[in-house]
């Protein structure tokens, strides 16, 4: 036994090394949340709803965005819904509306929403993030037919479909992420913000990723635009924290949706219904909350985070291109398929 001790010193003083490291840290986070909990407590947050509150969605079209639209018609908001494609946004109204009147049938699926629900006014607008630098049609229609806008969700965002180095020819610019990812949430907020303000009330959603806290390389400009957005969510959160708002920044790992092309839906990767219903029933206080919206996000999250306080942040961004080279794989496979079957 001496002996063993004698010949696997180096192992374990490693091993003591680390376990008082992880104890300590666990001990730093548990005292970091009494003291949070005690002197930083935010209001709680409240579902305001009179039946003429607005909620504006970008990117409405599909994946998170629509889910989005239709789970806050549920709630009882009038909609206003932004996309690109014209067909597209008339299919999302239609569809949300049906859903409406569906879930209003079913007697028993009746929640004290239902009254609001069934008068739901939904609008959309035609607008190309990736192209348009003028924004004053929105602001114009804004202005002109919603009263009162109590939610915004910038959730429009674009990325490479397979994630590749930066400097190879990608099918989309990096100026066109820049514009779709970071300039629609700054303008949007612009545009929005001060009527939230000067009515004391209002949450903003803005969708990030948890690849801006943790860096995903392959996908670089991506990220580092979601980066943007999680300090702007951020700082505006604490800029406006005595104003009555709610200032949402929200971090998904991964979804199925177009955008990770429809991966298979695992413990990992929720279906976006799934994922906005535990998103927004996350959302509890008013100021600025960081959430991920997702159980496994969260774990994925707080494991990245204890790897890169013991290892080091570059051990993290090591492991996290390791997943992102194998998804570059699974799409490459998955799209030389769909070619053979000429499909795209
Ligand atoms: N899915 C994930 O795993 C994941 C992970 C982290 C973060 N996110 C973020 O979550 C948000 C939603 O992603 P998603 O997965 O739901 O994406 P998605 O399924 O590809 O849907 C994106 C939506 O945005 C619209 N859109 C895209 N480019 C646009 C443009 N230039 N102008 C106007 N509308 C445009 C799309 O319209 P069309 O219907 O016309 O295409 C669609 O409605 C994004 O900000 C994304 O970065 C997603």
């Amino acid at each position: 036994m001496f002996s063993f001790l004698e010949k696997n010193k180096f192992l374990l003083l490693t091993l003591a090394t680390l376990g008082f490291k992880f104890i300590c840290f666990l001990l730093t986070k548990i005292i970091i949340r009494i003291f949070v909990a005690l002197f930083f407590r935010e209001k709680r947050f409240k579902w305001f709803n009179d039946g003429n509150q607005w909620a504006v969605i970008t990117g409405a079209t599909d994946g998170i965005g629509y889910e989005m639209s239709q789970q806050l018609a549920f709630k009882g908001y009038n909609l206003m819904l932004i996309g690109r494609n014209e067909n597209k946004l008339e299919q999302t109204k239609l569809k949300i509306l049906q859903n409406i009147s569906i879930c209003a049938q079913e007697k028993n699926k009746l929640n004290k929403n239902v009254k609001t629900m069934s008068s739901i006014q939904i609008r959309t607008m035609v607008f190309d993030f990736s192209t348009s630098i003028d924004y004053s049609s929105i602001e114009h229609f804004v202005q002109s037919n919603l009263h009162d806008i109590f939610i915004l969700v910038n959730n429009v965002g674009t990325s490479l479909t397979i994630p590749q180095r930066f400097v190879e020819e990608c099918p989309i610019s990096h100026e066109e992420i820049i514009h779709v990812n970071i300039i629609a949430a700054t303008k949007m907020m612009e545009l929005i913000l001060s009527s939230m303000i000067n009515r004391k009330r209002g949450l903003v959603i803005n969708v990030a990723s948890l690849g801006a806290k943790h860096s995903c390389p392959l996908m670089s400009v991506y990220t580092a635009s979601k980066a943007y957005v999680s300090t702007l969510s951020n700082c505006l959160a604490e800029e406006y924290r005595n104003d009555g708002l709610a200032i949402v920044a929200l971090y998904p790992w991964r979804v199925s949706t177009k955008m990770t092309a429809y991966h298979k839906i695992d413990f990992s990767t929720p279906n976006p219904c799934d994922y906005v219903r535990s998103a927004l029933s996350s959302i509890k206080h008013c100021g600025g909350t960081e959430i991920t919206g997702y159980w496994s996000h969260s774990f994925i999250d707080s494991l990245f985070n204890m790897v890169s306080s013991f290892g080091g942040k570059q051990i993290t961004i090591r492991w996290v291109k390791s997943i992102i080279t194998k998804y570059r794989r699974r799409v490459i496979e998955m799209m030389q398929e769909l070619n053979s079957f000429n499909l795209v």
